[in-house]
């Protein structure tokens, strides 16, 4: 079975526990899209591992972890995590491959993205990893990929012809010294040697894998509302995060994909600026933030959080085809008097029931609750569905019923056996 991952929020959904749990049952693993400003978080026997950019598959021994072409690359930031794998015990050689396609991340990607978020007059809150220039310049077409890391005079060309430009812009309108070339190659030279061993024709072979008749898992970064397309647009990420990614992002046709599952958390968060209707209010915000434990995997920025909202979960079970879906962090609920589901938005007395593309909607709406009776806990260490308090049964069948599809995982720990399969 070939099944797709992804979020159905704004990201931090705990898609890496479900990758690392589902990893066992497949071969391979692949990421689509995005770069280092991820980080999937996985707890194994009490050891927080967490991924930026090679696959959390990587913890199952055996198993091969692809970063497909519509990933981009920190070369710096791949190499730490492969060096921190071998320090875990775990080993990169042999079971990693980075697409020759995926786009390299330059010094300048990063300096430019936080020059222009210092200077945008509503910041998008993006993680400064230099993901969004990275992607502007591959549809710009003046992307350097790990193809041409492996080629010296190709990669001495590329980068030359994007010095001359960029470091015109650095200087002239934001007032940078702009970057040197020779300082530059050398680093990326370096990290071609280290690298080379790792960088392959990945869409070939992920092909001749399924002509085999293996299993793989397409592993989505970020949130469908951080999509580049049907995301809160302009406060998105850069790429494709929504289930079509996977196809793009790693050259499988998307005929070959049997199944998309959906990760949501029982409740909301959100990391950066942007709309956010059923944001809680402060006090309580800060409340649920510590109770969660919700700080970015990558910045350690403080996430902000809400209540679960079925407007723009129903809108990403059809914008990404999904069939199951598994609820995140439902013991983070544990003790509230009472839950609400946010079930249309309500904006100058007209009410809202799919998700408004308009972001003064967005920003503005106010939610429109259905509340249903919270319970005490602790849901943590309970095996089986039966065995969960009855209203927080209740909660999670009446998500099913307000989103049309099944709920076939619920998690309630962050230990791989906090697991429930239904
Ligand atoms: P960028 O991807 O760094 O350009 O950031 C764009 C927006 O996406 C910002 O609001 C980030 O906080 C958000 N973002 C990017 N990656 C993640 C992620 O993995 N989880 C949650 N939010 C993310």
């Amino acid at each position: 079975m070939n099944i797709v991952i992804v979020g159905v929020q704004w990201g931090d959904e705990g898609k890496g526990k479900i990758i690392d749990i589902l990893s066992e049952k497949v071969d391979v693993v692949v990421r689509y899209q995005g770069g280092n400003n991820a980080g999937h978080t996985v707890v194994v026997d009490g050891n927080e591992y967490i991924f930026h950019l090679i696959p959390s598959g990587i913890l199952h021994k055996g198993k091969i972890c692809c970063i497909g072409n519509g990933v981009v690359v920190d070369p710096q930031v791949l190499l730490k995590e492969i060096e921190g794998l071998q320090d875990a015990g775990f080993t990169a050689k042999g079971r990693l491959k980075i697409s020759t396609l995926a786009h390299l991340i330059l010094p300048y990607h990063r300096i430019l993205d936080q020059l222009r978020e210092m200077k945008r007059a509503h910041k998008i809150g993006t993680t400064n990893r230099g993901i969004g220039p990275c992607y502007a310049d591959k549809i710009n077409r003046c992307g350097i990929r790990m193809v041409d890391l492996l080629n010296r005079s190709v990669f001495a060309d590329k980068l030359k012809d994007n010095l001359r430009e960029k470091n015109e812009i650095f200087r002239k309108v934001y007032n940078h010294p702009g970057f040197d070339f020779k300082k530059i190659y050398c680093e990326y030279m370096e990290y071609a040697k280290r690298l080379s061993g790792y960088i392959a024709n990945t869409a070939l072979f992920l092909n001749e894998a399924l002509r085999q008749k293996k299993d793989i898992l397409f592993e989505g970064a970020q949130g469908t509302f951080l999509d580049i397309d049907f995301g809160t647009y302009p406060f998105v990420t850069s790429s494709s995060t929504i289930s079509g990614g996977a196809a793009i992002g790693t050259g499988v046709s998307p005929e070959k994909i049997d199944k998309v599952l959906g990760v949501a958390k029982a409740y909301t968060t959100r990391v950066g600026e942007g709309p956010f209707p059923t944001e809680y209010p402060r006090r309580f915000g800060n409340f649920m933030r510590e109770k969660g434990a919700e700080f970015g995997a990558t910045t350690g920025r403080p996430r902000r959080c809400g209540w679960f909202d079925a407007v723009m979960v129903k809108e990403a079970v059809m914008l990404n085809g999904i069939s199951e879906l598994a609820i995140m962090k439902l013991d983070i609920l544990d003790g509230l008097k009472s839950i609400k589901i946010c079930v249309a938005y309500k904006y100058k007395g007209k009410v809202f029931r799919d998700f408004p593309h308009d972001t003064t909607v967005l920003r503005n709406a106010a939610p429109v609750y259905k509340e249903v009776p919270g319970w005490q806990g602790p849901v943590t260490g309970i095996g089986a569905f039966g065995r969960l308090p009855a209203n927080a049964r209740s909660y999670l069948k009446r998500l099913q019923d307000l989103l049309g599809v099944k709920i076939s995982i619920v998690s309630v720990g962050s230990g791989r056996q906090d697991t429930i399969f239904l």
